[in-house]
C-alpha cells in the first residue's frame, strides 16, 4: 500500500499539468512601464536594461497601439525631462504641455482604449533628483509644501485624460489631497493607483539612469530614506498601505515585487482593493545580466519571476517584461497538445 498517496499523478503530462495549474499570467495583468524623451530622434537605449529604449513621443505611440493588440490594457509613462527645464522646485511638473501630457495626448489619439497611468512625483522634474521640494535648510524633504504641489500636478494629469494617477513619492497626506483636489475639479473619474509600499531599494538603479534622475544627483546612491520605506519593516508597510486606501485610492501598489512577495502576500490579506507589484529596473536588469553571463536561462527566469509576483496575489503587474510576455501567452494559446 505505499506510497498511499501519489501526487505526481497530477504532474505525469502537459495536459494535466495544465488542467492543474493554479496561477496563470494572462496580459491584462500586466501593465507596461514606457520611457519617453522629447524630440523626433531614434530611440535611445538604456545601458542596464536591455530591450528598453526612451522613445520619442510618436514612436511612443506607435507602441501603445501595438501593446494594445497584444491585449495589454494599461501601460505606465515615465519622461526623461532634459536637464535644462529641471530645477530645485521642480517646477516643470506643472507646466500644462508638459512632455509626459504631450505624450499622454498622442496615446490617446493612437490606443483610445488604453488604461494610461502617469506617474506623481517630482523626481524626472528635480535638480536634487527628490521626489519633493526640499525643506530650507535643504536636509530633508519637505512634505507638505511637496504634497501642495503634487495635488496642482494630479489635476493637470487627470484635465489631460490619464486614467489613474500613480503618486510614487510617499509623502504623507498625499492620496487624500490628491483625492480632495481631483473632486474639486469634478475630475471625479480620475482613479488613484497609489505606490503605497514602496521601499528605499538599490533595485531603482537602471531606472534612475533611465530618466536621469540618478545624474541630476551628482550620485547613483540618492538617499530617499526618509520618505520611503526600510526594507526591514513589513508592519510599517502594510500600516502605511491601508492608509492610502482609507485616503481613497482605488488600488495599492507594492514596490519592489520579487523581493517582497511577503508584503504583498499580507496586504492581499488586508484589503479588498486591486492590488499591483512593480517588477522594477534592477530586477528586469539582474535576470538579463545572469543570463548574458550564460548562468540563467532567460525564458524560464522572466516567467517564474512574473508568476510568482501573480502567485503571492498582485491583480496587475507592471513589467519591463509586459511586451514579450504578452506576445508568449498569444503564441501559447495557440499550442496544440
Ligand atoms: C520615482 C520612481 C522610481 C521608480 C518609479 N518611480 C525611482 C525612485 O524612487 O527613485 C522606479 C522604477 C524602477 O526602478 O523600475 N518616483
Amino acid at each position: 500500500m505505499f506510497p498511499a498517496r501519489r501526487p505526481r499523478r497530477l504532474r505525469q503530462s502537459e495536459a494535466i499539468r495544465e488542467l492543474a495549474c493554479e496561477v496563470r499570467l494572462h496580459p491584462s495583468n500586466l501593465i507596461a512601464p514606457l520611457f519617453v524623451q522629447e524630440g523626433d530622434g531614434p530611440p535611445t537605449p538604456v545601458g542596464s536594461m536591455p530591450g528598453v529604449s526612451r522613445l520619442s513621443i510618436s514612436d511612443l505611440a506607435r507602441e501603445a497601439a501595438e501593446l494594445g493588440a497584444l491585449g495589454i490594457r494599461g501601460i505606465a509613462l515615465f519622461p526623461v525631462t532634459p536637464p535644462h527645464l529641471k530645477n530645485p522646485e521642480g517646477s516643470e511638473a506643472l507646466n500644462p504641455d508638459c512632455l509626459v501630457l504631450r505624450a499622454v495626448a498622442a496615446v490617446r489619439k493612437a490606443a483610445p482604449g488604453l488604461v494610461q497611468f502617469t506617474d506623481i512625483a517630482l523626481d524626472p522634474y528635480t535638480s536634487h533628483g527628490h521626489d519633493g521640494v526640499l525643506t530650507p535648510d535643504g536636509r530633508d524633504v519637505d512634505n507638505d509644501a511637496t504634497v501642495a504641489i503634487l495635488a496642482r500636478m494630479a489635476v493637470l494629469h487627470g484635465q489631460a485624460g490619464v486614467d489613474f494617477v500613480a503618486p510614487s513619492d510617499m509623502m504623507d497626506g498625499r492620496v487624500h489631497a490628491i483625492r480632495t483636489a481631483l473632486d474639486a475639479a469634478h475630475l471625479g473619474r480620475t482613479g488613484i493607483l497609489a505606490y503605497s509600499a514602496k521601499f528605499a531599494s538599490a533595485f531603482y538603479g537602471p531606472f534612475r539612469e533611465a530618466v536621469g534622475s540618478a545624474q541630476a544627483a551628482g550620485t547613483t546612491g540618492l538617499d530617499k530614506r526618509t520618505y520611503q520605506l526600510n526594507p526591514a519593516n513589513p508592519r510599517e508597510a502594510i500600516a502605511d498601505a491601508l492608509l492610502d486606501e482609507q485616503e481613497g485610492a482605488d488600488a495599492l501598489m507594492v514596490k519592489p515585487a520579487g523581493p517582497y512577495l511577503d508584503i504583498v502576500q499580507q496586504l492581499r490579506q488586508a484589503t479588498r482593493l486591486p492590488i499591483a507589484a512593480y517588477q522594477v529596473s534592477g530586477e528586469y536588469a539582474q535576470i538579463h545580466a545572469a543570463a548574458r553571463l550564460g548562468w540563467l536561462d532567460y525564458t524560464r527566469a522572466r516567467n517564474e519571476s512574473l508568476l510568482a509576483i501573480r502567485r503571492a496575489g498582485a491583480d496587475w503587474i507592471l513589467t519591463y517584461f509586459a511586451r514579450e510576455m504578452a506576445q508568449e501567452i498569444q503564441v501559447s494559446r495557440l499550442k496544440q497538445v
